[in-house]
């Protein structure tokens, strides 16, 4: 049976994708989130990753490992840096050495999100330190395992396990306290739940598996886009909150460090995922299971 190591098992997309991979062999490591059939590995010491897969030597490893927290980046950015590219580094060199396929998650933040869409051979010019970690990660990835399929993603939202694990989850929890909260409505967002970047990931890994050739970068993103403050009028809508609270601002295109619109192109797609087709999950009817059980009180629905 194919042996697959999934690293980042207990984060928003690695709780997913060790579904996705439910048909084979599947060994998830984790880092603080400990759990049953989790193995604790530090994804930053070369020790651990060459301990872990002289262990398991898998066929198939994916990267779900990285530091999307802005505080963090802000508070700790050498742990952060270490957690998106030294991490990224690591497992692409012990998949290399193991001649085990590898999928590595990336990011539309290695755009500057002036002139979308993004195809997977437009230039990168990431804004913020993030992208950059992202990009250099990618870059350490493709130097150390040249026959890697990089995934970048859009914004994922997807059950959470706390409240602040996803934009959605927050804005639906503030909502429901009564919070009076400025959201953004100028950088477009296209959320794309994890189940459906999950089953790509074991898409990617199939056709890794069976020797296909696939481009280097590979870019997969919901349709529709959505400001913070479109998704929180969403929310209000369908929970029966009051939207008065909710005030439509621009801090994150004024930022500077956050793209307006990385819209990924996805018009060249690889085969493998045409036949048959990855189940698209509507925002409008993926939300509100998500954001649901963050509400104070379940409210009735008004649509
Ligand atoms: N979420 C998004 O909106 C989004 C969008 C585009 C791309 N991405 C990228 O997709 C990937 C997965 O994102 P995610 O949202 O699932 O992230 P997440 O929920 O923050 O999970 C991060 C994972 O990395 C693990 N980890 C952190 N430090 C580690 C270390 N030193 N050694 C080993 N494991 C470590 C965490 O383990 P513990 O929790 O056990 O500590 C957790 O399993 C990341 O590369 C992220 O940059 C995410």
């Amino acid at each position: 049976m194919v042996r697959a190591v999934i690293f980042g098992a207990s984060g928003l997309l690695g709780r997913r994708a060790m579904r996705a991979f439910d048909d084979v062999s599947v060994t998830g490591t984790v880092f603080s989130r400990t759990g049953a059939g989790l193995v604790p590995v530090d994804a930053t010491s070369a020790d651990d990753v060459r301990g872990v897969l002289d262990r398991l030597r898998p066929d198939v490893v994916v990267n779900c490992v990285g530091e999307r927290r802005p505080e963090v980046w802000a508070s700790a950015p050498e742990r952060a840096q270490r957690r998106n590219v030294e991490a990224a580094r690591l497992i692409a060199e012990g998949a290399r050495r193991h001649g085990a396929r590898l999928v590595h998650v990336s990011s539309d933040y290695v755009f500057d999100g002036a002139a979308p869409p993004y195809r997977p051979n437009s230039v990168p010019n990431p804004l913020n330190a993030y992208g950059r970690w992202k990009l250099h990660a990618e870059e350490a990835v493709r130097a150390a395992c040249p026959d890697a399929a990089i995934l970048r993603l859009p914004v994922l939202y997807g059950p959470a396990e706390y409240a602040a694990e996803t934009n959605l989850t927050q804005i639906g929890a503030q909502m429901s306290a009564g919070e009076c909260i400025e959201l953004d409505d100028v950088c477009v967002r296209y959320p794309t739940h994890a189940d459906e970047a999950a089953e790509v990931c074991r898409r990617l890994a199939g056709a890794l598996l069976q020797g296909q050739r696939l481009g280097s970068v590979n870019h997969w993103s919901a349709h529709e886009g959505f400001t913070k403050y479109q998704m929180a009028v969403l929310i209000a809508r369908r929970f029966g909150l009051p939207a008065g609270r909710i005030r439509a601002g621009a801090a994150d295109a004024t930022s500077g460090d956050r793209p307006v619109d990385c819209r990924l192109d996805r018009d060249n797609l690889p085969a493998v995922f045409s036949w048959p087709p990855v189940r698209h999950r509507s925002f409008r009817a993926g939300f509100p299971p998500v954001v649901e059980p963050w509400l104070l009180a379940t409210r009735p629905a008004t649509s």
